[in-house]
């Protein structure tokens, strides 16, 4: 889907959220949504958050799984997605805290195959994700899943590309000091979501993303797997789309 600008389409992105959570409300069920954190889900997080304030969109039904984590990483720590979640939208919704999943970036290393795996648990035992929002890496990652990531991936650490540490280096003031290491859910678990909407804007994202369409389903453009799941939409401004 291609929409004239970002704003736009994380308007519309929002509101196909806010009417899952609306209809399981209705049915007093739960909407499992998957998370990510990063520049491209920004607008559809404040969107959310003015449902929330302005049009009593309530929570309360919600259960999150996010996607990915640096490794290793605390949660305070400026660059973590466990702070960017808190502050786009869990601090400004009725979330209940036990509803709430993110991969913890301070696991001993040698917990974190046990985690991972518990991890997909609660995702299984939740019912599995309606929506799963993603963004895309210059590499083609989706999660942190870089190059080589096939489509029977799970949950699991994972060591992260030379050009996304160069990608995330403004954040962490200088390559040096992003981490080596992530904790991501798998390709095969992003491919169990019932619904995934996967979010890229502007130029910088238009090579990778007319390689995710047009390009051949392979491990190293991990984002191609999308082509074969009948629920993914790439939601996109003029921009991202324009080498397609
Ligand atoms: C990061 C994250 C991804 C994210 C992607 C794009 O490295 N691991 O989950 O989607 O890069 O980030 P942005 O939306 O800031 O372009």
């Amino acid at each position: 889907r291609i929409y004239p600008d970002s704003r736009d389409a994380s308007v519309a992105v929002a509101n196909e959220i806010a009417r899952l959570i609306r209809s399981r409300a209705a049915e007093s069920r739960t909407a499992v949504l998957g998370l990510v954190a990063g520049s491209s889900p920004v607008d559809v997080y404040a969107e959310l958050r003015r449902l929330h304030a302005e049009e009593g969109l309530s929570f309360a039904n919600v259960v999150t799984f996010n996607l990915d984590e640096y490794y290793p990483m605390s949660a305070e720590c400026l660059q973590s997605h466990s702070r960017f979640m808190h502050e786009h939208l869990f601090d400004h919704v009725d979330m209940v805290a036990e509803n709430i999943h993110l991969p913890d970036g301070t696991l001993q290393p040698e917990c974190v195959a046990d985690y991972c795996l518990a991890y997909e648990q609660r995702i299984e035992e939740a019912g599995g994700i309606d929506i799963q929002l993603l963004g895309i890496g210059r590499t083609g990652h989706i999660g942190f899943n870089e190059p080589g990531s096939g489509t029977d991936s799970r949950t699991r650490m994972i060591t992260l590309d030379g050009m996304t540490r160069i990608d995330s280096s403004s954040n962490f003031f200088g390559v040096e000091n992003v981490p080596r290491r992530a904790i991501t859910m798998g390709v095969g678990t992003i491919l169990q979501a019932k619904k995934i909407f996967l979010l890229a804007f502007g130029e910088g994202k238009s090579s990778i993303i007319a390689r995710t369409v047009e390009g051949e389903l392979a491990p190293s453009v991990p984002a191609t797997s999308l082509q074969e799941h009948p629920g993914a939409e790439l939601i996109l401004d003029e921009a991202a789309s324009a080498a397609i």
